[in-house]
Formats: structure tokens, C-alpha cells, sequence
């Protein structure tokens, strides 16, 4: 079977699963949060290389006060407890997003987790915070453009694969299979540029009932595509 070599997920539906069990928005994370742990687990145990995960936009911010402020306690729990299995499994952490935005707290524990695992060679585990995808390409071009300004670079020397390596996802390769749960079949300004190619699956479940067997059919149906990529298939 063909695996994807990066999987791309926007792990959406916690709040209306919270919702319809007369929860708090907060529970679904909570119960999101759970979803997240056993899909990196398999996505390990499978060989994946490349897994990102959308955990908090840019938009997000617009979100009431208290759920931001309990998403954040939430990803500080998570970071400081998720170390001993990032070890065993080898996870590297990264990070993709405008993380000036985040608490100082977080961002330190951020960094903390990036440079604990810099060095395994198992899975790269990115998480997206705080990112959009505009504003993450709005960053590269002024810092493309500051390179122009200083003679780092020349205007001849941009290209694709230039252009690439000055966004948040530098090093990482295109994900080869975009998820979305909760049924939306939007993008919500996620990785514009790098799903230029990704093939896309929507399932109507909800983040925090995703499981094995879902992500399993995900990949199941991602083996029957055929990418062409623009030629002709052999
Ligand atoms: C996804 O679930 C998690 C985040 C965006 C942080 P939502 O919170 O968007 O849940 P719904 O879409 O409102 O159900
Ligand atoms: C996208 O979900 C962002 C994350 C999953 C982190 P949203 O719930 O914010 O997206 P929209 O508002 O439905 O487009
Ligand atoms: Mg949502």
C-alpha cells in the first residue's frame, strides 16, 4: 500500500462534539487533545514521516477570552507531559505559525520541546499555532525582501523551491494527504501554498471520535488516487 510520506490534518468538530453532549466547547478539546496523542501514536507506529497538525489559527484569536486562554492551559499541559513519548518514539517536534502571538509560558515550553528532540529521526510532529497561511507567506516575502535589500540575494534567484524554504514549513515537504474532520470542506487558511498538489479527504466525524479505524480508511482511500500532478499517468 502507498503511504503518505506527510499527512496534513485540520482537526476540527470539538466544539459542536462538546455541544452535542451538553458540554463546554473546553471538554471537546479536552477529548481533542486524546484524538491527538493516538494519532501520533499510529502515525509512528505506521512509518509516516510527516505529520502537521492545525491546533490553532490565526483566526482562532477572535475566539471569547476564556476559550483562548483555556486552549493555551490546555497545549502547555499537553507539552509538558508529552516529552517521555516523544523520546520513546523518537518524535521530532517543530512548530509553524507567527509564535510572537503566543504566551511567553508556552513559547518557552515550545522551544524547550523543539530542542529536546532536534536530534530524533523518527517522526516530525508540527504543530500549526497561532499560524495562517497568508500571514505565514506575507512573513516570507518581507524576509525575501529584506534579502534583496541587503545583496543577500538576487532577484533572478527566486524560485519555487527558494520561495519554500523561506516559509515556516522550510525543510518539511508538501503534504501528500490533506484531512479534514467535522465535515467543512474548507481550507480555513491552512497551508495555501504547500497543498498545491495534496490530495484532500473530508470525513464528517467529528476531531475527538477519530480513531484508527478512520484514519485507516483515510489512508485506504488515498491509495486508490492516482497523482498526476498535471502529466499524464503512465
Ligand atoms: C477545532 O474545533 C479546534 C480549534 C479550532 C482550536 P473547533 O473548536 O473549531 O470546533 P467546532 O468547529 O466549533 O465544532
Ligand atoms: C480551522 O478550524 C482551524 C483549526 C482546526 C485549528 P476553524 O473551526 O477555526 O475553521 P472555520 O472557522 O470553521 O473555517
Ligand atoms: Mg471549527
Amino acid at each position: 500500500m502507498v503511504l503518505p510520506k506527510h499527512i496534513a490534518i485540520i482537526m476540527d468538530g470539538n466544539g459542536r462534539w462538546a455541544q452535542e453532549k451538553g458540554l463546554p466547547r473546553i471538554a471537546g478539546h479536552q477529548q481533542g487533545v486524546k484524538t491527538v496523542r493516538k494519532v501520533v501514536e499510529q502515525c509512528s507506529a505506521l512509518g509516516v514521516r510527516f505529520l502537521t497538525l492545525y491546533a490553532f489559527s490565526s483566526e482562532n484569536w477572535q475566539r471569547p477570552d476564556v476559550e483562548v486562554e483555556s486552549l493555551m492551559t490546555l497545549l502547555g499541559h499537553y507539552l509538558s507531559t508529552e516529552l517521555p513519548l516523544m523520546e520513546e518514539q523518537q518524535i521530532r517536534f517543530r512548530v509553524i505559525g507567527d509564535l510572537e502571538k503566543l504566551p511567553q509560558q508556552i513559547r518557552a515550553l515550545l522551544m524547550q520541546t523543539i530542542d529536546s528532540t532536534a536530534d530524533h529521526a523518527g517522526l516530525t510532529l508540527t504543530l500549526a499555532l497561532s499560524y495562517g497561511s497568508r500571514d505565514e507567506i506575507l512573513r516570507a516575502i518581507t524576509a525575501v525582501a529584506a534579502d534583496l535589500d541587503c545583496g543577500k540575494l538576487k532577484k533572478g534567484q527566486i524560485s519555487e523551491q527558494l520561495f519554500s524554504g523561506y516559509l515556516d514549513t522550510a525543510g518539511i515537504p508538501d503534504p501528500d494527504l490533506l484531512i479534514r474532520t467535522s465535515g467543512e470542506m474548507r481550507i480555513s487558511n491552512f497551508l495555501l501554498w504547500q497543498l498545491a498538489y495534496t490530495e484532500l479527504y473530508f470525513c464528517p466525524c467529528f476531531w475527538p471520535d477519530f480513531d484508527a479505524q478512520q484514519l485507516q480508511l483515510a489512508l485506504d482511500d488515498y491509495a486508490t488516487r492516482c497523482r498526476r500532478f498535471g502529466a499524464i499517468s503512465s
